[in-house]
């Protein structure tokens, strides 16, 4: 087994460490990352990881030559170029921009999801904005909706940069939020990620129980 060259600085319960994990899965790299796990909400910071990333968020990558890669975009380019297969990320062209603009639309339901967590679960109950929670979820329900009508084909022709995304999306929806019952509206993405799920790179990284 190869000497791990690299520290993932993650949480268990990160969708956004979870791409990371499943990227290096998919691609035969998880070996060469030793995990270090990083315990911190918005409001209580890791001094050790500001001390690599001013942003305080993970995930975030440490180089064997001690520089540090944030956020999981960032990771997850370099990652897909040290590799030999193909790429997860297409290298050009028009497959490329869909590509990232798909897992960008996964990551505006990861960002409302997390956001909804943080506003539901820390805030102080008598400081919650309902109408805020409301809009979040709404952003979800228009991902989730265009995805349904518009993307279906291309995510199930291949598990790549979009395909992550949009799984570790829904599998954060399953852990945090499973009163949204998603599958009810959303019948081709629950067959789609019914699927996905049982990869090895998915069943992998599942979050906490
Ligand atoms: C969570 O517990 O839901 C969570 C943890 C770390 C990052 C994002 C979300």
């Amino acid at each position: 087994m190869a000497t791990p060259s690299m520290t993932l600085f993650h949480s268990p319960a990160s969708p956004f460490a979870r791409k990371v994990l499943v990227l290096l899965h998919e691609t035969g790299q998880r070996e060469r990352v030793t995990l270090e796990e990083v315990k911190l909400t918005p409001v209580n910071p890791d001094r050790t990881l500001n001390a690599h990333n001013p942003a305080g968020k993970i995930p975030a990558l440490r180089l064997a030559d001690g520089n540090v890669l944030y956020d999981s975009r960032v990771i997850l380019e370099y990652l897909d170029q040290q590799h030999v297969g193909e790429p997860l990320i297409p290298q050009c062209g028009a497959p490329r921009w869909r590509r990232l603009t798909l897992a960008a639309l996964a990551d505006a339901i990861l960002d409302a999801a997390v956001g909804m967590r943080y506003e539901s679960f820390l805030r102080p109950e008598d400081k919650r904005w309902p109408q805020w929670l409301e809009a979040q979820g709404e952003k979800i329900e228009r991902a989730l909706q265009q995805l349904e009508e518009q993307a279906i084909a291309e995510l199930t022709c291949r598990f790549d940069i979009a395909a992550i995304g949009l799984a570790c999306a829904l599998g954060y929806l399953d852990f945090r939020q499973p009163e949204r019952a998603w599958r009810q509206r959303f019948p081709q993405l629950a067959a789609w990620y019914a699927e996905v799920s049982q990869r090895p790179s998915m069943q992998a990284t599942q979050p906490p129980a």
